[in-house]
């Protein structure tokens, strides 16, 4: 889709669009929106009459989908072009907006990957980004945002964990610590906000069809090709789940009964289990411990 060359602006802190006036009734703000389940939350959003904000990295992926959403759903939508493991790019953001006048009513820290291989061997500099992405950024979007919430007497936010924040994941250890985190932050959270007129909701997605196989290195075998979640549906109960105030949102059936699962069977027992079950896709591309 065109874009019109005088809608494009450039900020100090990073490349910001402005797509059209803004109107003021609703905002969400989304990260990771360029693709995957951000970016089907972000076109649900627009969809229901919310002007969306939009991060990440891909401007080109930010201003398509921007484009279409005004166009399709007459929303306002601002683009923020943003590498969200720099400690200063939350601050950034805040900023902007707040110079614009742009009030999140929603918050979504959906913005993360993982990691597949022995932790002895991966990248250090991938697992040490990954922890700013899906632990730092959430705590500095959610320390941003919240208060201005608490004020108006409103707000919702919505983190995306993952099944994997139930689970100790042993092959991709780190990347399933980040998302206990988030599980655990966000129910904590939930709690002292609940008479603030504030909600706080975790989806936590089973694999689903996106781009974070393909960075993570995941081949998933054709069992759970059968199984994976569309990234539609899983971002349509995200939606729902957020709108209904619910804390804890798992799409599909197998994902509640392995998080049920997970949460009453030995650590022991759940990581062995699922080291064998990962360990065959991983032989190809990751060296395994001596
Ligand atoms: N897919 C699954 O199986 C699955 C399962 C459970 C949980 N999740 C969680 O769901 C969330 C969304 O992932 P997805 O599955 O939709 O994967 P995805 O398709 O790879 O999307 C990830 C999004 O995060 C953005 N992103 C990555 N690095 C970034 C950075 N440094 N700064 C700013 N944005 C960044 C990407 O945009 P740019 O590359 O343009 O920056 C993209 O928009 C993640 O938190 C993931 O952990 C996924």
């Amino acid at each position: 889709m065109a874009i019109k060359k005088h809608s494009i602006r450039k900020s100090k802190t990073g490349t910001r669009t402005a797509l059209g006036k803004w109107k003021t009734n609703k905002t969400v703000l989304v990260t990771g929106a360029s693709g995957g389940i951000g970016y089907d939350l972000s076109s649900i959003f627009a969809e229901n009459g919310y002007n969306i904000v939009l991060i990440a990295r891909n401007k080109e992926k930010l201003l398509a989908l921007a484009n279409q959403a005004q166009q399709m759903f007459g929303v306002s939508a601002r683009v923020i072009v943003k590498d969200l493991t720099r400690p200063k790019a939350a601050e950034e953001i805040y900023r902007d907006l707040e110079r614009e006048g742009i009030i999140v009513d929603i918050l979504v820290n959906n913005a993360g990957y993982g990691l597949l291989g022995n932790f002895a061997f991966t990248s250090k500099k991938d697992e040490l980004e990954m922890i700013q992405l899906n632990i730092s950024a959430v705590a500095h979007m959610t320390k941003l945002f919240l208060q201005p919430m608490i004020k108006r007497g409103r707000g919702r936010i919505l983190n995306v964990a993952s099944a994997a924040g139930f689970l100790p994941g042993p092959l991709m250890a780190n990347y399933s610590a980040t998302k206990a985190y988030v599980v655990s932050f966000s129910a904590g959270l939930a709690e002292e906000v609940r008479e603030n007129g504030v909600t706080v909701s975790v989806l936590c997605p089973g694999p689903t069809f996106t781009g974070f196989q393909d960075r993570a290195g995941i081949r998933e075998n054709s069992f759970v090709k059968l199984v994976m979640a569309d990234s539609r549906v899983v971002a349509r109960a995200g939606y729902e789940g957020l709108m209904a105030g619910k804390l804890v949102i798992i799409p599909g059936f197998f994902n509640k009964l392995g998080s049920l699962i997970a949460r009453i069977s030995p650590f022991s027992l759940t990581a062995r289990s699922l080291r064998r079950f990962r360990e065959p896709k991983m032989l190809p591309i990751v060296r395994k411990l001596p």
